[in-house]
């Protein structure tokens, strides 16, 4: 623990065992599907929720997941707790294959996850202080010292435990439970918080706070966040990099200022200019994307984005675009406009060997 965390014991965190160069996550072909009934006698059909997924978190860094409501970003966080069983892919926590050299018991300690409902989160019956205490106990922590602790973050989350560590769930405000659901989080020393759209239900004058919150927490604790969420303003401000998925795949990753500044994929375009202005004074809505709404069940062939991309051409209805390098920084889109040689009109040519050697 750093210098400046609680002076109270805490549970061992789960060892760094890779070093600051091993990333925290590595996600390799993620897939996810749900069967689902179809009409009487017709064939059966499936939500592709999540389809070959693959990224990494660096220790240190807050991830950002954005994409409209149904793409997939709740049932990625959940196959990362594996609260649910994944169909394909591996997810390697620091170099450590879980289910072999990294349990579930302790995987689930490595990683906690908020979420948006403050309210289901916890346990009506218990005690705020009592709520936080239950996990440090599950994991062998002595009554006193779970409570003492529960204490320390309460005070660590902005509540003071006078006032709130003997009151009940429904005797606080939604942004006083997302203080305690994050304290409840920490508690079990995680390495890895998935924040699922954890501040969005709040007000705007909350949200900011708790959004400075989990900053600064970050900061004293030394935390990994992988934050979910609609706002694209919001996970502009908080995160180092972004994905953006769609119907169950990532069609563009990166650092978050260059996505935002060099949009590479025509569904990220549309995103960021259908994004309310975070300046009041400019608050103008660019009208929504065209096309038909997203249907997960059966989704397009090829691009999943052709039927509502304003430069599909035959091609993209064909084959997936392979996600593909823009620069050294690690930018990459899914879209054919980007791969160069691909056979889409506005691709860039395919560079030859010749050039590569003796660029201009
Ligand atoms: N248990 C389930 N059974 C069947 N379909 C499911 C199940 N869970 C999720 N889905 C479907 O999988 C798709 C992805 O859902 P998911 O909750 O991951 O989306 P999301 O990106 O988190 O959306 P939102 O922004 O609304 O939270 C949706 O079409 C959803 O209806
Ligand atoms: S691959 Fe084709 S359809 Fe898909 S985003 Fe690119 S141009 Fe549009
Ligand atoms: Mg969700």
């Amino acid at each position: 623990m750093s210098e400046t965390s609680p002076s109270v014991d805490m549970l061992e965190p789960i060892e760094d065992v890779g070093g600051a160069a091993q990333p925290l996550l590595q996600v390799t072909g993620l897939t996810k599907h749900f069967p689902v009934r179809g009409e009487l006698f017709s064939a059966r059909k499936t939500v592709r929720a999540v389809d070959d997924v693959s990224f990494s978190v660096l220790k240190g860094e807050t991830v950002g997941i954005v994409g409209e409501s149904g793409c997939g970003k709740s049932t990625t966080a959940r196959l990362l707790m594996h609260l649910m069983k994944r169909d394909a892919g591996d997810i390697v926590y620091d170099g450590l294959q879980v289910g072999r050299a990294l349990s579930l018991r302790e995987l689930r300690r490595a990683m906690q996850m908020v979420f948006q409902d403050s309210y289901a989160s916890l346990n009506p019956r218990l005690t705020i202080e009592e709520s936080i205490a239950f996990g440090p106990k599950v994991h062998g922590m002595a009554d006193g010292a779970a409570r003492t602790l529960a204490r320390e973050l309460l005070g660590k989350v902005g509540l003071r435990p006078e006032n709130f560590a003997n009151r009940y769930p429904h005797e606080i405000s939604g942004g006083q439970r997302q203080r305690v659901n994050i304290a409840r989080a920490l508690a079990l020393s995680p390495r890895l918080v998935i924040l699922d759209e954890a501040v969005s239900a709040l007000d705007k004058s909350v949200e900011a706070q708790v959004l400075n919150l989990l900053v600064d927490l970050k900061r004293e604790f030394g935390l990994t966040y992988l934050f979910i969420s609609h706002d694209l303003n919001v996970v502009r401000y908080i995160s180092d990099r972004v994905l953006v998925m769609y119907l169950g795949e990532v069609v563009e990753l990166g650092p978050v200022d260059q996505v935002w500044d060099a949009p590479a994929h025509p569904y990220t375009r549309a995103l960021l200019a259908a994004m309310p202005s975070s300046d009041p004074d400019h608050r103008t809505e660019t009208p929504p994307i065209s096309g038909d709404p997203p249907n997960p069940i059966d989704p397009p062939s090829g691009c999943r984005f052709h039927t509502r991309c304003p430069f599909a051409e035959p091609l993209c209805a064909n084959a997936t675009p392979k996600l593909t390098a823009l620069d050294t920084m690690g930018h990459e889109a899914a879209c054919y406009m980007a791969i160069p040689g691909s056979g889409h009109s506005r691709a860039p040519a395919k560079e030859t060997n010749r050039e590569r050697a003796n660029p201009a």
